[in-house]
């Protein structure tokens, strides 16, 4: 284990990791991941389940990762090492690092659809196509073109390389603290668009009664998988923002602001999209390319959508940009802290490397489209095994490490930091925690994942 002998930087600010954090959450996951998965699973009864996951799960767990990478001031594998002196642990460190890196290897692919899209909205392609029907084939073509895909693909990851490059404070902080308030600001323009377009009714329907038919152990998985993933959590991207903050700043609070925005932004994107799926006729099950088929033609009909248009596109490739340098922060922080590499080396060998891998899942949309494992195209398996598998898993541990390995009490000494004053006031909070962190996540989080094996269906439970 290095010990820095340089002081760590540490955020400029409370707002600073609040902003950081939150441009981590709110991304790609809000605005796309969400709309389609919700289409995919049924609406407004995946919604409650994804509703129930983020608090009951989501938020305890939150505020353990966070609370871990504060205490250590360090990377994932440094953090657990150091506060169990295990190897298995720090071993658990190095999946989350791993998660990360095959994260940001599709992660990067869909946000160059949306780097595409600004050129698109600005020649004006993207406003050609007045029946809704035409969008979509639009969408496929581009996906179609191995260049147009893995042109953006690569533009993309060499941005976020050139952020992550320029350090903590300078690269990540700046840019976070910019954009977010006017994308949420759009959002909610195209929300009332949807609402306001004729047929829009369906939507909101889908929206708010719930179908339980369509109900099984996979939505759980798949809901319990989105709310970690919108989170930024299970994998060590929070632990390592958390790592940068100040003992006297609120781990609680942060973690509930955090919790609260991204939920918002996903709900308001919701609305917009199938508001305006039902309103077009649209199919809400269409898939990964659900908004890029939806949007252009929501532009199309709203006052000023030639300007909203490549407005929005810019900004959520900004949202994807401070959510995909989070993901390449935590390797690099670890190859920085752990074997001594300069920020720089790790930056361009883990950029160029992801780059790689990733290029399999860009070819997923077209020359690899048939070519499927488990029923799975290789995008469709990196996104189920990292979201569905991986980050949940590195919940239940982290949850269990800090109940019985670091130990609730000892980490609640650390917890108290910065939160004297919610604590005196509730603290009841305190209770709930324990009960969370020590039995109702672990729990949950095992019998999720055991579900959707098929065991518990075995059993007859
Ligand atoms: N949460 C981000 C989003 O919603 C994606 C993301 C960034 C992420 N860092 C992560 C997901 C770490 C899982 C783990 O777009």
């Amino acid at each position: 284990m290095t010990t820095p002998s340089a002081p760590r930087e540490q955020w400029g600010s409370k707002l600073g990791f609040i902003l950081a954090a939150a441009g981590s959450a709110i991304g790609l996951g809000n605005i796309w991941k969400f709309p389609y998965v919700v289409g995919e699973n049924g609406g407004s009864a995946f919604i409650i389940i994804y509703l129930l996951c983020t608090a009951i799960i989501g938020l305890p767990v939150l505020v353990g990762e966070i609370l871990i990478g504060r205490t250590t001031q360090r990377n994932p594998v440094g953090a657990f090492r150091a506060l169990s002196g295990s190897r298995f642990w720090a071993g658990v460190g190095g999946m989350g690092v791993a998660a990360g890196f095959l994260i940001l290897s599709f992660y990067a692919v869909i946000a160059g659809w949306s780097v595409g899209y600004i050129y698109e909205s600005f020649s004006g392609d993207l406003f050609k196509y007045a029946d809704p029907t035409k969008a979509a084939v639009h969408f496929e073509e581009l996906t179609h073109d191995v260049v147009w895909i893995i042109g953006y693909f690569g533009f993309f990851m060499i941005l976020t390389m050139g952020l992550v490059y320029a350090g903590v404070q300078k690269g990540i902080e700046r840019g976070s603290k910019i954009m977010m308030p006017v994308l949420f600001l759009l959002l909610i323009f195209v929300m009332i668009r949807g609402i306001t377009m004729e047929g829009s009714g369906a939507g909101l329907e889908f929206l708010l009664k719930p179908d339980w038919s369509h109900v099984s152990g996979q939505t759980f998985l798949i809901a319990l998988g989105q709310a970690f993933f919108t989170l930024s959590m299970g994998m060590g991207a929070m632990l390592t923002y958390g790592s940068y903050m100040s003992k006297k700043d609120s781990v609680p609070s942060s973690a509930l602001q955090i919790l609260l925005l991204d939920t918002a932004i996903a709900l308001v994107a919701g609305i917009a999209i199938f508001t305006s799926v039902f309103a077009t006729g649209l199919d809400a099950a269409a898939g990964p390319g659900l908004i890029f088929h939806t949007l252009p033609v929501v532009f199309m009909k709203m006052p000023g959508g030639e300007i909203f248009g490549p407005i929005f596109f810019i900004l959520l490739s900004i949202a994807a940009l401070t959510s995909a340098i989070s993901l390449l922060e935590v390797i690099t922080a670890y190859f920085v802290d752990e074997k001594g590499w300069t920020r720089h080396r790790a930056v361009i060998v883990f950029g160029s490397v992801t780059f790689l891998i990733g290029i399999p899942s860009a070819l997923s949309f077209n020359v690899l489209s048939d070519t499927t494992i488990f029923g799975l195209n290789f995008f469709g398996l990196v996104d189920y095994l990292t979201a569905n598998i991986m980050l949940p898993l590195g919940g239940l541990l982290i949850a269990v490490f800090i109940a019985y390995v670091w130990k609730f009490d000892k980490a609640l000494i650390e917890l108290k930091n910065g939160a004297e004053r919610l604590f005196n006031k509730n603290p009841l909070l305190i209770t709930l925690w324990q009960i969370f962190i020590k039995f109702f996540a672990p729990v949950l989080i095992f019998l999720v994942l055991l579900h959707s094996t098929g065991i518990l269906d075995v059993l007859g439970l």
